[in-house]
């Protein structure tokens, strides 16, 4: 598979493609599609003095106003993408054909899948082992140790959390400050609380209906879901374009995200469960919302001042907020590819002969069960309470794949050499970044700086590892 910057947009969506819930008839176990709405049952009003709680020290308080006093129209628009649950081989296959897919049923995430994704310049981040609600503490190790060991994904990359079923308590978000994540993305904003994302040091914003607003979690940030109102007001929070015809929703995305250009900038969030907008044999053809929804990108995109981006990018934003005018300097906002002239297993095609990682994936096999990776297959099935079993290669012998240190980046890790390809400041990147509208200049020269568009396409996958059709069905 090929990632054509000249594809910008129909390459976020076409990634829609190859992540993967199969769960799509369920629709009573659909993940947060519309949300509970009114505030406070059950908890104390929340209560953030911004004047002791302050980036410098970690903390932020929960605000509709941009962070640092910042003018809106200074501040820059962005925008996150998020697909949600696993990753899956005959999705990707296809990605660029859209919609020609043909179902299979396999029990894991495939790894060398989700290492393409990341090394194409995406966010991988932690959605459960089995993707259960109100998950247990080995849940989600056990999530981020698989994705460590066969997509080698730096543990430090791996800063994030959704719940599944958007069900989560404070159990759950004590475990992920206590695990070393960096935030957790499982509230819901209705537009009444549409918060910049803020830190848990003095609760919760958000959902507190469900009395949650009372923990006190120093540090750890919450990236607020932001719900999209329908024609009766309903928030739709996941999934939108399930909830009506392609021109509704459109109409309702416009409107909910016109409230936060033309307000206090909040970010905006477009959630998406690609077997959603995936064909499959008997089920209505997805088409015409997948159009509804690159219509409705494309249309923002072409805004002034408006940044797609991954949800580290938008923290690494919110603890150093600069003017849009600035965004193009940030080093974490380049679009760069690392330059290897040989292939090596890192999910590019660093030789550019059209293919990824030829010859150099394992498959693992487990009876009906299968995965390809870069590294070496488990001696038996991944399980949530072991989910890297030993594997029968040994250290030394030939076909052994070194583990990636967390001091490498996985583009530049040789997992058969054991080396990192880039040690030093002076590695070699090209810049991948295209401006995506005719109205500014992108990222790439820089050479205008008055109608700045987006040229990052970036977004981040919440990944579930083993996410059977049958655990669904
Ligand atoms: C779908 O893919 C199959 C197998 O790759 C191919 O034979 C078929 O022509 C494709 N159909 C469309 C509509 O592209
Ligand atoms: C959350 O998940 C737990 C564990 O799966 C389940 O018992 C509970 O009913 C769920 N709560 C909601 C609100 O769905
Ligand atoms: C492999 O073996 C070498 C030599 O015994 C050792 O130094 C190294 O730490 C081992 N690496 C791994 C990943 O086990
Ligand atoms: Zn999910």
């Amino acid at each position: 598979m090929r990632i054509s910057p000249h594809h910008l947009f129909t390459t976020e969506i076409t990634f829609t493609l190859i992540l993967f819930l199969l769960k799509d008839t369920v629709i009573a176990q659909q993940e947060g599609a519309s949300v509970s709405s009114g505030s406070n049952v059950g908890g104390k009003s929340y209560n953030c003095d911004p004047n002791t709680c302050q980036v410098s020290k970690d903390c932020l308080c929960a605000s509709k106003n941009p962070p640092n006093n910042l003018l809106p129209q200074d501040t820059p628009q962005f925008v996150t993408i998020t697909f949600d649950d696993s990753v899956q081989p005959t999705l990707i296959e296809t990605a660029y054909d859209l919609l020609n897919v043909t179902f299979a049923s396999m029990q894991y995430t495939d790894f060398s899948l989700v290492q393409e994704w990341y090394s194409a310049g995406h966010e991988v981040a932690d959605h459960t082992f089995t993707h259960v609600g109100n998950p247990s503490e080995s849940e989600i190790t056990s999530c981020r140790t698989m994705l460590n060991s066969y997509s080698g994904i730096p543990n430090g990359k791996i800063q994030g959390f959704r719940a599944p079923f958007l069900n989560f308590t404070s159990s759950t978000l004590n475990s992920l400050k206590k695990l070393g994540f960096t935030y957790d993305s499982s509230a819901s904003a209705i537009p009444d609380d549409a918060y910049w994302p803020y830190t848990l040091d003095h609760g919760m914003a958000n959902n507190c209906w469900s009395g949650i607003c009372d923990i006190q979690i120093p540090g750890l940030w919450e990236i607020p879901m932001y719900a999209v109102p329908d024609a009766t007001g309903i928030p739709q929070l996941m999934d939108v374009y399930m909830a009506g015809s392609p021109e509704d929703v459109s109409k309702w995305s416009t409107a909910a995200f016109d409230n936060h250009y033309n307000g206090g900038r909040q970010p905006f969030g477009i959630y998406i469960h690609p077997t959603h907008l995936t064909a499959y044999p008997g089920l209505p053809d997805p088409k015409p919302k997948l159009d509804g929804l690159i219509s409705f990108i494309k249309s923002i995109a072409s805004k002034q001042d408006v940044w797609f981006v991954t949800n580290q990018q938008l923290l690494q934003w919110m603890k150093n907020p600069v003017k849009v005018s600035e965004l193009k300097d940030q080093d974490y906002l380049k679009c760069q590819q690392p330059v290897i002239n040989k292939e090596i297993c890192n999910g590019l095609d660093d030789n550019g002969n059209g293919q990824i990682d030829e010859e150099l994936t394992n498959n693992c096999n487990f009876g009906a069960t299968t995965f390809k990776t870069c590294f070496n297959c488990p001696g038996t099935a991944p399980t949530l309470d072991n989910p890297t079993p030993a594997s029968s290669v040994q250290n030394g012998t030939a076909g052994y794949r070194y583990p990636i240190p967390d001091n490498c980046d996985t583009q530049w890790w040789d997992p058969v050499q054991n080396t990192c390809l880039c040690t030093s400041s002076d590695c070699q990147y090209k810049d991948t970044a295209l401006p995506f509208s005719t109205t500014g200049s992108g990222g790439k020269d820089g050479s205008e700086s008055s109608a700045s568009v987006s040229s990052i396409a970036q977004s981040t996958a919440y990944i579930a590892l083993a996410t059977s059709m049958y655990a669904w069905l």
